[in-house]
């Protein structure tokens, strides 16, 4: 069991090692921008934070229509949808305050995805009046009971994503007590719960973190500095981290990820939005993605405001003249339906 254990933790070093991952976003990290973010060249691509509860009502449902793995609720609703591309490469992130719910959420979706990670760095009132996010880092006792069962339990790698606390003794003790409890990487954002995005990023806790445990680190919290992979690797130096998730600035243009440079926000939409119709992602989650990535685009920008008003992909396809493609995929996913009607039917 020891040396299994030991071969695994080499493994799971080794996946945290180096390597440059889109961070967790609600609304944003769904199946068509992580899609998108490792055809760009990431890593590795974590989910949006799905609350244990949420995906312990969920059925999971085998969607060969799409060729994904969907957990919807009963009312039709997708929490989760994966594709097997993703499955070596994805991260599911748990919003939780209990060790055994957290334990049976991740137990259901293990097999389909590379690591579980634990936010514990959400400062929304939504969490941390329920306990989770950024509330667990000042219980240090319940994220020792949390991840101890997690690591002990799961046969993927676990991890957390934290934010600072106000002092850096009290930060420091805390990613003692995370290491201490056999995760294979931990997540710093370099921000404390009360401190918003435009509060410069804490770099030098980080790399304090980054001294102070063995464990892989990856650094968080750079995006206003980082329009490039360049940009990234020198985030990466300046915290002495292992590695690097980025959120905002993939949000807005998901090819920073990208060796050969950043592509044109036109490019990014027109390929968000491919994966959006060919995997039928939500409208109201694909509008907001796309918004995201026009955001500081929206006064100068004629088609802005047919995307506030758009309420269905096929609007999405006609503002950006991709009409032509979005009748061609919709015809393909017709042909499939066809061709599972007849098979089931024989
Ligand atoms: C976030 N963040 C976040 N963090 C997390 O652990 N789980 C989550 O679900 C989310 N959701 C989320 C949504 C959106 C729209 C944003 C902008 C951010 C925080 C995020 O992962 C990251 O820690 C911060 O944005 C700081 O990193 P960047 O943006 O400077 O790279």
């Amino acid at each position: 069991w020891h040396i299994s254990k030991l071969k695994m933790s080499v493994r799971d070093e080794a996946m945290y090692t180096g390597k440059v991952m889109l961070a967790p976003m609600v609304r944003v990290c769904t199946l068509p921008m992580r899609l998108l973010a490792l055809d760009y060249g990431a890593d590795l691509v974590y989910c949006e934070e799905i609350v244990d509860r949420k995906i312990l009502m969920c059925q999971k449902y085998d969607n060969e229509l799409l060729g994904t793995t969907d957990f919807i609720l009963s009312d039709g609703t997708v929490v989760f949808r994966t594709a097997p591309r993703e499955k070596e490469k994805l991260i599911f992130q748990i919003g939780t305050c209990d060790a055994k719910r957290a334990l049976a959420a991740a137990k259901k979706i293990q097999d389909f995805v590379a690591g579980v990670d634990i936010n514990m760095g959400c400062p929304k009132e939504f969490s941390v009046k329920g306990g989770m996010g950024a509330a667990l880092i000042t219980q240090p006792e319940k994220v020792r009971e949390i991840l101890t069962l997690l690591v002990k339990e799961l046969s993927v790698p676990v991890t957390c994503k934290i934010r600072c606390l106000p002092s850096l003794e009290k930060t420091l003790e805390l990613v003692k007590i995370i290491e201490s409890t056999g995760v294979s990487a931990v997540g710093v954002h370099g921000r404390t719960k009360d401190e918003r995005s435009r509060n410069p990023n804490r770099d030098e806790f980080i790399q304090a973190v980054a001294k102070a445990v063995k464990i892989p680190v990856i650094a968080n919290g750079g995006s206003m500095d980082i329009k490039t992979l360049a940009d990234m690797e020198r985030f990466r130096e300046r915290t002495g981290a292992c590695s690097v998730m980025v959120a905002r600035a993939a949000e807005w243009n998901c090819s920073v990820f990208r060796k050969q440079g950043p592509l044109s926000f036109l490019d990014v939409i027109k390929s968000y939005l491919r994966y959006a119709f060919q995997y039928d992602n939500n409208e109201m989650n694909t509008k907001y993605c796309v918004l995201q990535i026009i955001h500081d685009k929206m006064t100068e920008l004629s088609e802005a405001d047919k995307c506030l008003a758009a309420k269905s992909l096929e609007e999405f396809a006609d503002i950006w003249d991709m009409r032509s493609e979005y009748i061609k995929i919709l015809a393909q996913r017709k042909e499939r339906q066809d061709e599972l009607s007849q098979k089931h039917a024989d």
